[in-house]
């Protein structure tokens, strides 16, 4: 396809990345507002008319399958752009001698980013991400007189650095413009029904991950209080599903170590102990499993549990036991940043099921659960605030709420009744036999 063609793709709003001089822009908005594609395109443009030195940077790139380098390829394909060779590790073109490189920010030492010193164009995209550090080192760096920093990113909170440095205020030297999805000619219709029924269902996501508004303050709680409400009130009473203990330990001295128990949708007790010392809480722990013969025991890994965790293990639990590291990755990636947030959310989906469900009646438990603000990420996967803003804002930890929600670390099936049940040097298949059950 000819250059021309190329310019068609581009929607009005980023004509400016061509034709307009700038040292800094700054495109913000949705999700689906073209800023990646218009981004690619017309830098792959760009680099078939001069020889360009061009960046691609994000806060974090583990892999290169992170970086823009695949939206890319499939820009030169799409376009069958024969003069762009394309490496493992970057794109250049055969005809004018431009290249694209990719890099994270954040591992970058000052020597590796000094080999950004001859780059045209600066390509920040998820701006959101980066940390001030990560700016005060790059701007200086991308130096060459006429040199460019293009920056495409969905507000996350009031306060994002490159916003408040680059965007609140902007010079004459940046063009800030914003685009949601209804300014890209291009949005798919199956994207535009998906922002209909968030506009219609949840109006403050629908604020932030579409419209392209930083999160209000405090404006969304993950779990209502009228669920944990209706819980309260739930008549289950008895249950035949596999029981499942969430267990939070106490990691500083005025927190307390709590097990929570669960039987598919009857969640009837809680038990917590002060004791802090790991061979105490074992202890505890193992008295536990002997009085109630848990089909899994999920245990908070952070902190002193993972010293529990060790002990029981090596007392012959392992296959009872499973330590769950709240800030590792979720099972569902697409959908969660981590653990905690895919655990809590599974509690609130329990909490919302229709069929009823029964939760011990705690007030403590009440403010625990309802406490924790959600937001999303640039992928728009759900985040949680950091304990430490929930700790702030409650007085306390929210130990009745963790060990509720570790009871969601992973779906434990019935296997049908426990056939042996020894010395705790039994393996969970010989116990139970095979069976099926609803998820939780
Ligand atoms: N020039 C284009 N040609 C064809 N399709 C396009 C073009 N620009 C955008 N699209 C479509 O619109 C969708 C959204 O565009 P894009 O991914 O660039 O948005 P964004 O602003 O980067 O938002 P986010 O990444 O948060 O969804 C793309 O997935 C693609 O389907
Ligand atoms: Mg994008």
């Amino acid at each position: 396809m000819n250059n021309q063609t190329v310019t068609a793709r581009i929607p009005q709003a980023f004509a400016p990345l061509l034709t307009q001089k700038k040292r800094i822009k700054f495109y913000y908005g949705g999700r689906g507002g073209g800023k990646s594609y218009a981004f690619a395109d017309s830098l792959l443009l760009k680099g078939r008319m001069e020889k360009l030195l061009i960046a691609c940077l994000r806060e974090v790139q583990d892999s290169i399958k992170d970086s823009v380098y695949r939206l890319l390829c499939e820009r030169i394909s799409f376009y069958e752009m024969k003069d762009y060779k394309i490496a493992e590790t970057k794109i250049e073109n055969k005809i004018t001698g431009s290249k694209f490189i990719f890099k994270g920010l954040r591992d970058q030492d000052i020597q590796k980013i000094k080999s950004l010193e001859g780059v045209d164009i600066a390509w920040i995209e998820e701006g959101q991400s980066i940390s001030k550090k990560s700016w005060d080192i790059l701007s200086p760096t991308i130096r060459k007189d006429g040199s460019e920093i293009w920056i495409s990113m969905n507000r996350e909170e009031e306060n994002d650095p490159l916003w408040v440095l680059l965007a609140a205020n902007p010079d004459d030297r940046t063009l800030v413009v914003k685009v949601n999805y209804y300014d890209n000619p291009f949005c798919p219709q199956e994207l535009k029904l998906q922002a209909a029924k968030c506009q219609k269902e949840s109006p403050d996501d629908y604020l932030h991950i579409w419209l392209g508004q930083p999160l209000a303050q405090g404006a969304s709680k993950l779990i209502a209080p009228n669920l944990v409400r209706q819980a309260f009130m739930g008549k289950i009473s008895s249950s035949d599903s596999p029981l499942v203990i969430g267990l939070d330990i106490a990691r500083f001295g005025d927190d307390s170590t709590v097990f929570c128990f669960r039987r598919g949708r009857w969640c009837f007790k809680f038990e917590t102990i002060k004791k802090q010392d790991i061979v105490s809480i074992a202890d505890y722990c193992q008295g536990v499993i002997n009085d109630y013969s848990p089909a899994r025991i999920f245990l908070d890994a952070g902190g002193v549990g993972g010293g529990v965790y060790d002990i029981l293990q090596s007392r012959g639990y392992r296959d009872i036991i499973r330590a769950v590291n709240f800030g590792g990755k979720a099972i569902l990636e697409e959908r969660y940043v981590n653990r905690r947030a895919e655990m809590w959310d599974n509690a609130r989906a329990w909490l919302s099921q229709d069929l009823p469900v029964e939760l011990v009646l705690d007030e403590e438990l009440l403010s625990d659960l309802c406490s924790v603000n959600k937001k999303y990420d640039a992928k728009g996967r759900l985040q949680l605030e950091s304990k430490d803003e929930v700790k702030k804002r409650l007085g306390r930890s929210p130990d009745k709420a963790d060990a509720f929600v570790l009871t969601f670390a992973e779906p434990v099936y019935d296997r049908g009744k426990i056939t042996t049940y020894g010395n705790g040097q039994v393996v969970i298949e010989d116990m139970f036999k095979q069976n099926k059950e609803s998820k939780w």
